[in-house]
């Protein structure tokens, strides 16, 4: 597995494998990789014949006071993990070389950006689509893996990929847990041990949603009053949002008909966790 800093290498590396006929899959990270981000470069594996692990903590993507400074990194831990996952090559450029000081061009996904985490981070998914815009043509992958977790990230990206007609296929993997339910994130690294156990009331309230609506609930107001109780009793934990949403075009929801997106986003201390699950009506 090599490790690659310069773009004119990657791209130079990406048009041999291109004319060799290799099926280049690319999936993006910011590193401080954990099992969630090696499920996604096994997934990804599967669907080609070179696999590409970007690591690259994107400062377009932070807004100010948010955690860029102290976002965790590991460098040659991720390699390791990257190395045993199976990867062909590691893509780590640094900041300069990603935006250099005359950089002024960004992507921006209008609609589905809006709502959820658009609300209180307002430049973060212009700073998202625009690295993955640079990434996606710097290696020139015939398909990309993202985690659902971040299911608006997720939505963006899919927009932007039709919108402006690239021809890359996105494919989404589900949510990778801890045994215990807590979604894997890198961010769950700056949790103690007390805080730890508070987090698990996100995926917690989640489970008792999904039960509420497999028991025949319907009304928004209830489901949604069910989970703020759930995550309010909690003294650490502060409610960024908790929403019912279309999952097609994130619209708040009132009553669950169909697959509806319950998306969450707290802080637990200074961390701000996000979660999500997709409930389901059913119909026999
Ligand atoms: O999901 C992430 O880790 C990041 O938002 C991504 C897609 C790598 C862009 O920096």
């Amino acid at each position: 597995m090599r490790i690659i800093e310069r773009i004119s290498e990657m791209q130079h590396q990406a048009a041999v494998w291109r004319s060799g006929g290799r099926r280049i899959v690319l999936v993006p990270t910011m590193g401080y990789l954990h099992e969630g981000h090696l499920t996604l470069m096994r997934e990804a594996r599967k669907h080609g014949d070179e696999v590409v692990v970007s690591i690259f903590v994107n400062p377009t993507q932070f807004g100010p006071g948010e955690d860029f400074e102290r976002y965790p990194r590991d460098m040659s831990r991720d390699v390791t993990l990257a190395r045993e996952a199976g990867v062909s090559m590691v893509f780590a450029p640094p900041v300069n070389e990603m935006y250099p000081e005359s950089y002024q061009t960004f992507v921006e996904v209008t609609e589905v950006t809006r709502p959820l985490c658009g609300q209180s981070r307002p430049t973060h998914f212009r700073g998202v689509t625009t690295v993955v815009m640079k990434l996606f043509n710097i290696v020139k992958p015939h398909a990309a893996v993202f985690g659902e977790k971040d299911f608006q990230q997720l939505m963006a990206i899919r927009r932007m990929v039709s919108d402006l007609n690239l021809d890359i296929e996105v494919i989404g993997h589900p949510i990778v847990r801890e045994s215990d339910g807590l979604a894997m994130s890198s961010r769950n690294a700056y949790l103690d041990s007390g805080q730890r156990e508070i987090a698990l009331s996100l995926s917690r309230s989640l489970a008792e949603a999904e039960r509420l609506v497999e028991s025949g609930e319907r009304h928004g107001k209830i489901v949604l009053g069910k989970v703020e109780e759930r995550l309010k009793g909690n003294g650490e934990l502060r409610i960024d949002y908790a929403k019912l949403c279309n999952p097609e075009t994130l619209q708040d929801v009132t009553e669950i008909r169909g697959p509806t997106l319950l998306a969450l986003a707290a802080f637990v201390g200074k961390t701000r966790l996000i979660d999500n699950k997709v409930l389901h009506v059913r119909t026999d």
